[in-house]
């Protein structure tokens, strides 16, 4: 048996804020073994985004989260990590794709230079080394003439490419962790398809770990080997992909898959 890369038991999360202080993640535990695809389900509230961001350690500007439990990874604590350490990991270790890729690009920098920076930062790669790797980085997910389009700013790119921006950023130090917050709900259906290959293509290649969060059961069919079905902040189901598809034990569930348009054959 290998140890999970990740480990989460007893997660709780509630906004500082929020005078009830309710719980938003309200004592979840999960794993993710080395690189394992595994998805989030569950309808919009239901906990996925502050759940994975507990993991980087983020919060929302201006809403502190505080958060309980404990988040292993590698067998490390990260609820309590110095800042300094989680730092280094975030990005590097554990790196999250988020569902609006406008907004986590910097519209003023071109996005080669964005790549350059985090390249210089995490692998301590000089500027010129760093622009060799994001032209390589481009290119692997699929972004024609690489080297000249570095040189463009967000706003040149579409939306889907806007997104492999985004995952060539997120790869750009090899995580062992990739978490893709709804990666694709910005994006339309035929480009969405693009990207979720994209994604697999890059953990099989790279060997990384993907959590992938969706309220769309359609989207990780096919893609992952495990799920866990979230709602209200707690995980209500959870099985391997193909089972839960078969046979849904939790009414929640059969709820989310009644909803998935069905494709029929032919058509
Ligand atoms: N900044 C915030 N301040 C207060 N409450 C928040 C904040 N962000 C999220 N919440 C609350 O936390 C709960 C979980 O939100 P979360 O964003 O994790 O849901 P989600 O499952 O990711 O939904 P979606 O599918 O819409 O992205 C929700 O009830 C939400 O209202
Ligand atoms: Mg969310």
């Amino acid at each position: 048996m290998t140890a999970p890369l990740l480990e989460v038991r007893n997660l709780t999360a509630h906004f500082a804020r929020d005078a009830a202080a309710r719980r938003v993640v309200d004592g979840i535990s999960f794993h993710i073994d080395p690189g394992e695809a595994v998805g989030f389900v569950g309808e919009s509230g239901s906990g996925k985004s502050v759940t994975a961001r507990a993991i980087m350690r983020l919060a929302p500007e201006g809403s502190p989260v505080r958060w309980g439990g404990t988040v292993r990874f590698r067998g490390e604590e990260l609820l309590t990590l110095d800042a300094a350490a989680m730092g280094d990991i975030r990005g590097r270790h554990i790196a999250m794709v988020f569902q609006d890729p406008m907004s986590s690009l910097n519209p003023v920098m071109s996005v080669g230079a964005q790549i350059d920076d985090i390249l210089m930062r995490h692998t301590g790669l000089s500027r010129r080394a760093a622009r060799r790797r994001t032209i390589e980085l481009l290119d692997l997910v699929g972004i024609r003439e690489p080297a000249q389009r570095a040189d463009d700013h967000p706003h040149q790119f579409s939306g889907g490419m806007r997104q492999r921006v985004l995952i060539a950023i997120a790869v750009s130090c090899q995580p062992a962790l990739l978490i893709a917050d709804e990666p694709t709900t910005a994006l339309d259906v035929t480009v969405q398809a693009q990207i979720l290959r994209l994604l697999m293509r890059l953990r099989r290649e790279l060997g990384m770990a993907l959590m992938l969060i969706t309220h769309d059961f359609g989207v990780i069919a096919g893609m992952v080997e495990r799920v866990y079905v979230m709602n209200g902040g707690a995980i209500v189901e959870t099985g391997p992909t193909d089972a839960l598809f078969a046979a849904p034990q939790h009414e929640y569930t059969r709820a989310l898959l009644a909803a998935v348009p069905r494709i029929e054959p032919g058509g």
